[in-house]
């Protein structure tokens, strides 16, 4: 009994402390547990934040708990787990999170919707249009066995509302999975996506309304395969940071830089430094966040492929010498350090 209570005292305490450091000190702590502020475990992987009017809301897939192995995929390590739908956690300081809810519930009865807990729902992104004041989301639906290759898109008249689901499209009638959205000082919005059975990135612009393809896309990287795209802008210039294709497993982050986002963009090369720098800390890119005027968060899943749920996250400050970025890897950093 003793022993049983001790043990249980010493897993509180382990469990505590690892996680409510960044709580408590307003560092961030990559690759620890972190917690919202019901302490509970945050569930938004694969995901991105919207900054909007003094708050910042952070959408990502809602894991469900259990990570099985698809079998109906042979060629590649397919685990994967029930689908939740997106969640939302807001802050004001991006260190205390609060869970808004799931803003994007699974459909638990009907099989042929594309919501349907069986299916994929992976990458979600949220841009506010300023014309039809919609809270916009894009998101990567698949099917159990990732051959449907389409997006999705939801709308809200608020942030944490519960959103709208429209339906999904193979966008500029090719196949779309890895993908996120960038929305440009014009307005304009772009839908960036791995197409070409992932072998290229297409960057489409969306309609005014941000609902649909314009029609006016770039094929960009031909048979480079690149996926996670996170995309933003900095002086004037676009950058679009990446991984390389290796399912769940890390792989070496690549960027390249252009002066429009339709127009050429040119290779950069790894934009990580420190310790396991050439695997992206074990990461794989989801999105950058710019914080003020100049300063920029870039944001990394660290999957646990057999365990998803408890995938970690990476977060750390982007840095520029020129026209060229950094991501440096460090323990802890404290966000007042973005400005
Ligand atoms: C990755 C992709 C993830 C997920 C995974 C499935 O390459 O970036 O979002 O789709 O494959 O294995």
């Amino acid at each position: 009994m003793k022993k049983t209570f001790l043990l249980l005292m010493t897993m509180t305490t382990l469990l505590m402390g690892a996680c409510t450091q960044s709580q408590e000190t307003g560092l961030v702590k990559s690759g620890e547990i972190w917690l919202d502020t019901d302490s509970n475990m945050i569930n938004a992987h694969g995901g991105g934040i919207l900054y909007h009017e003094g708050t910042y809301y952070w959408y990502g897939e809602y894991k469900g708990d259990s990570t099985y192995w698809n079998p109906k995929v042979p060629h590649w390590e397919c685990y994967r787990t029930e689908a939740g739908g997106v969640s939302c956690y807001s802050s004001k300081n991006l260190v205390d999170w609060k869970f808004e809810g799931v803003v994007l519930p699974a459909e638990q009865n009907d099989s042929a919707s594309d919501l349907h807990f069986s299916n994929v729902l992976e990458r979600p992104k949220v841009i506010y249009n300023d014309v039809t004041k919609k809270f916009v989301m894009w998101l990567h639906v698949d099917s159990h066995n990732y051959a449907k290759a389409a997006s999705g898109v939801a709308v809200c008249d608020t942030p944490t509302g519960q959103f709208e689901y429209l339906g999904s499209m193979r966008p500029n009638g090719a196949m779309a999975r890895d993908m996120t959205l960038f929305k440009d000082d014009d307005g304009k919005a772009y839908h960036i996506y791995s197409s070409e059975e992932n072998s290229t990135l297409y960057i489409s612009l969306l309609t005014d309304d941000y609902l649909r393809p314009s029609g006016r896309f770039t094929r960009n990287f031909p048979g480079a395969y690149r996926e996670a795209p996170a995309v933003f802008k900095h002086q004037g210039k676009y950058y679009i940071l990446s991984s390389g294709c290796t399912g769940w497993d890390p792989n070496q982050a690549q960027y390249a830089m252009a002066d429009s986002m339709l127009g050429e963009w040119k290779v950069m090369g790894n934009p990580c430094s420190g310790k396991d720098a050439d695997i992206t800390f074990y990461g794989q890119s989801t999105h950058v966040l710019k914080v003020g005027e100049n300063s920029y968060m870039a944001m990394f899943d660290r999957w646990n492929k057999t365990d998803l749920i408890n995938s970690r996250y990476i977060w750390l400050p982007l840095t520029f010498k020129g026209d060229s970025i950094d991501i440096a890897w460090q323990d802890a950093w404290s966000v007042s350090t973005l400005k």
